[in-house]
């Protein structure tokens, strides 16, 4: 039976696709590590032929993802790249892009290193301004791609405006949404065409596993995407599924904790002597705090400060013991990281500060420890500086 859509959002989350096993019972979805299938005859088969195609367990988690954005499909990927890199892929040579500029590293470095190879061009505009979306839009243009809130600046930008803009132009908009999670921010409801997300963040919300999915409100979208993962491979393996299969049971309450906690940190922050600005969409001097009150439904746990230099951002990285200096966001445990050097290494200097990405910046992924535990953590390492 499938579950309806009018169920709430943490119960769509734990039965959407992750219905009993009907051989066994079983409450769990199984996983299925097979590469191929028994046939009764020439093609008569039980729906699945090779796993590159199909697998039940990949099956089950595309339902889900899909019932949580509320798309028609969705299509899981090895990784969050994978994933972007699936739907740049439905491009054509002499294609344009309008990307937002202060995007995470690793998607320019896709475009602008491999994409742009193959004849696909992109132009990179402030989009939360919807007039510079407008503005770049060009007689080839095909898709809008967008990250709301931006990775590691914490901009916005509207959705519904710049959807309008897409419906108008009759182009695409792409919404990356791995920093809200689909708990938080619907971007297909506001008029996107397509969601991505890197599942290795709040999706999983483990840090166990890597994935992306792209969750699609066509029919023609989905279809294509599912050729992409036949003719190119990066799919997702059943493990890696059904780790997110079991992430995803308890997005709903890691995300209100997640919420909670990152409220509570980024006041203390604000508040810290040390700290010379914070940038969180649910600080009330956030320049688009009234939009973020609008567009989401909570503010995340994705928090970005300026410490000042590269060697006070290196004082109290070294310091933290709660929070685990890394990569990444989204687990259940605090990770801070500082983007210069990792995540927008591949910017260049030239390229960060063209977009406002500081020596000094630190970003935090506020996890769901205690909330005290983390506040003492970042105060000690802080008063270190
Ligand atoms: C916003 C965002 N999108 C996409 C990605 C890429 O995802 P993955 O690392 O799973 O390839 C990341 C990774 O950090 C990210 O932060």
């Amino acid at each position: 039976m499938k579950t309806p859509k009018s169920l709430g959002f943490a119960t769509r989350a734990i039965h959407a696709g992750q219905e009993p096993d009907p051989l066994t019972g079983a409450v769990t979805v199984p996983i299925y590590p097979t590469s191929t299938y028994v046939q009764q005859g020439i093609g008569e088969h039980k729906g699945y032929e090779y796993s590159r195609v199909s697998n039940p367990t990949r099956a089950r988690l595309e339902e889900n993802l899909a019932a949580l954005e509320g798309g028609v499909a969705a299509r899981v990927f090895a990784s969050g790249m994978a994933a972007i890199n699936a739907i740049v892929s439905m491009l054509q040579s002499g294609d344009h892009v309008v990307c937002g500029n202060d995007l995470y590293g690793g998607t320019p470095r896709l475009f602008n290193q491999v994409m742009a190879n193959f004849g696909v061009e992109f132009t990179y505009v402030d989009t939360s301004d919807p007039a510079k979306v407008e503005g770049a839009i060009r007689k080839s243009t095909r898709m809008v791609y967008v990250e709301t809130p931006t990775n590691p600046l914490m901009r916005l930008s509207d959705l519904a405006a710049i959807s309008s803009i897409c419906r108008r132009k009759r182009l695409d908009l792409v919404v990356d949404n791995t920093f809200m999670s689909p708990y938080f921010q619907q971007p297909l409801s506001l008029g996107a065409d397509m969601v991505v997300h890197s599942t290795t963040k709040f999706l999983n919300g483990h840090s166990d596993g890597l994935g992306g999915v792209v969750v699609c409100a066509h029919q023609e979208h989905a279809e294509k995407l599912a050729f992409l993962q036949k003719a190119a491979g990066a799919i997702l393996s059943p493990f890696e599924c059904w780790l997110v299969l079991r992430g995803v049971k308890t997005l709903a309450a890691r995300m209100e904790i997640h919420d909670r906690s990152g409220r509570i940190v980024a006041d203390y922050l604000s508040k810290h002597k040390k700290v010379k600005a914070v940038f969180y969409p649910g600080l009330s001097d956030h320049p688009q705090h009234l939009l973020a009150k609008r567009q989401m439904s909570g503010f995340g746990s994705m928090i970005t400060f300026e410490t000042g230099s590269l060697k006070n951002a290196n004082t109290m990285l070294k310091k933290v013991r709660v929070c685990s200096l890394g990569e990444s966001l989204g687990g259940v445990e605090t990770l801070i990281s500082h983007p210069a050097t990792m995540t927008h290494a591949a910017l260049g200097p030239k390229g960060r500060k063209a977009i406002g990405i500081t020596d000094g910046l630190v970003r935090i992924s506020v996890g769901i420890e205690d909330v005290d535990d983390i506040l003492d953590d970042l105060d000690q390492a802080l008063n270190a500086i």
